[in-house]
Order: structure tokens, then sequence, then C-alpha cells
């Protein structure tokens, strides 16, 4: 490991000295390798995955197989960013020896430094056997997408005090298990101020406001891939699908008017 490398260690750093924190999603060597280039911290091998490249309409069919999978991708690609795989759907819901040996997996399968678990303060007894296992484990609290049927939709968490208080408390007691870092989804941006204020480790926001001491993004949602309902919180940086699209129609158009392969693309 190169001292240049992000570790558990300089994400804490990081927030010290308030140098912002970037994570973004891949689940594929060539965009794991662009992130390196484009000087991302973290990159996130989510279970968005389901959604992004496997299509389903939920995170809940993402197996296990498929997180090991596209994190030996991701890792092929890395360089020097630090590679936090998700923990899929009931990978950690069917016995915590299971989800122990689960996130060991992805770690020595996969290759990953870190998995992430979703859930508050009811995961903190399971992520301190992770952490006693020296699995490092990110946090994820709010808007937990593999509880969507139990949240009734994808909608904002932590609204009134009763709500607020609950993910206080849960940011605490994760911090407290040995979470290296915590992600805040969807949750209201004073709210995640206030709980990045109150954590020593570092909370990364998506849908979190601008007070967290850092932020992902889906890369799909970034580069404009992603169809359908685009959430507020959600900034296109591209349309890349736009430009995938008009490059297909062209190839289509060449092909059948004999345009391609030309002279220049032909061996003699
Ligand atoms: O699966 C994922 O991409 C995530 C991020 C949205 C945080 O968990």
């Amino acid at each position: 490991m190169s001292p240049e490398n992000v570790t558990t260690i300089s994400l804490r750093q990081f927030k010290k000295t308030a140098r912002k924190i970037v994570c973004v999603t891949a689940y594929d060597c060539p965009t794991a390798r662009m992130l390196n280039r484009a000087g991302a911290d973290i990159i996130l091998v989510g279970d968005s995955l389901g959604m992004t490249v496997l299509g389903y309409e939920t995170t809940i069919p993402v197996t296990m197989e498929d997180m090991v999978r596209h994190t030996r991708a991701v890792v092929r690609g890395n360089a020097g960013c630090l590679v936090t795989a998700d923990l899929p759907f009931l990978s950690c819901g069917a016995g915590d020896e299971r989800a122990v040996l689960n996130a060991g997996r992805l770690l020595q399968e996969g290759g990953a430094h870190a998995v992430k678990i979703e859930g508050g303060e009811f995961a903190a007894e399971l992520v301190g056997k992770m952490v006693r296992a020296a699995i490092p484990v990110m946090g994820h609290i709010g808007l937990t997408p593999q509880s969507v049927f139990q949240l009734g939709g994808y909608r904002v968490q932590g609204r009134g005090n009763a709500a607020a208080e609950r993910l206080r408390r849960d940011a605490r007691v994760l911090q407290d298990a040995g979470i290296f870092a915590l992600v805040l989804e969807c949750i209201p941006a004073e709210l995640a101020g206030e709980i990045s204020r109150e954590l020593e480790i570092p909370t990364i926001g998506i849908g979190a406001g601008p007070d967290c001491d850092g932020q992902v993004l889906v890369c799909h949602d970034l580069l404009g891939i992603s169809t359908g309902v685009n959430p507020k919180f959600v900034k296109r940086y591209a349309e890349v699908g736009e430009i995938s699209l008009k490059a297909f129609s062209e190839f289509a158009r060449e092909v059948r008017a004999g345009k391609f392969p030309g002279p220049e693309h032909s061996f003699k």
C-alpha cells in the first residue's frame, strides 16, 4: 500500500482538516480507473448495481455473488481509492456469524478494503463483531434502500423531532460500535449538519445537504445514464446516456447504409 492511498485513517484526517471527501459508486474496471484519475477518495461498489446495471427495480435481488464479482472488477481498475463494497439484502439478516463471513468474503474474494452495512442502532452489535474480526465497516442510515418496503417507498427520513432524535442516536451508537464513516441518505440538511458536527468520524451525504463531511453520488445518475425519475438530490454532470444513444444510432445507420466499415477500417 502506497502512502498516497486513501485509508480509513486518512478519511478521519480529512474530516479534521475540513477537506471534503469525494465518493462515487462504480461497478466495473474502466469506471474505477476513471475515478482514480479524477481524484475520488472512495469508490463505493453499491448494491445500486441492481438498478443501474442489472435492470432490477430495487436493490433487493442483488446477491453476494453479484457483489463479489463487481467488487473484483472495480478492484482491478483501482489504484489508490478506498474501495468499499455493499453488504446486499439478507447477507446480514440471517445470523451474525453468516454476516461476518459474508463481510469477510467481500474483502477476501472481492478485494475490497471495507464493507458498508445499512441500518441504525439494531445493526450496532453486528458492526462490533465485524470490526473485531478486522473488517472496516461504513454505516448507512436515513433512507436505507434495502428496507424500501418497510419504509413505504423512497422518501425523506428524519422529519420531526422523534425521527430526528432516532437518527442522531443511531449515528452515535454506530460510531461507538466502530464504524469508520457514515452515509446519511435523504435526510434534512440541517439534521445532517448537526449529526456531522456531533460525530468524530466523517459523514458522507447523499440527499443530505452541504454540511456533511463528504458527498456520494451514484455513477449512472452523475453521468446522466439513468433513466426514469431523477431524484431532487441528483446533479447530472453530463448526458452520457444521450451521447451513447447518438453513437449507437449512427453506427446502426452507417452499417445499414453500407458506409461502415470504410476502407480505413478494412484490411487489404
Ligand atoms: O448502493 C448505493 O449506491 C448506495 C449509495 C446510494 C450510498 O448505497
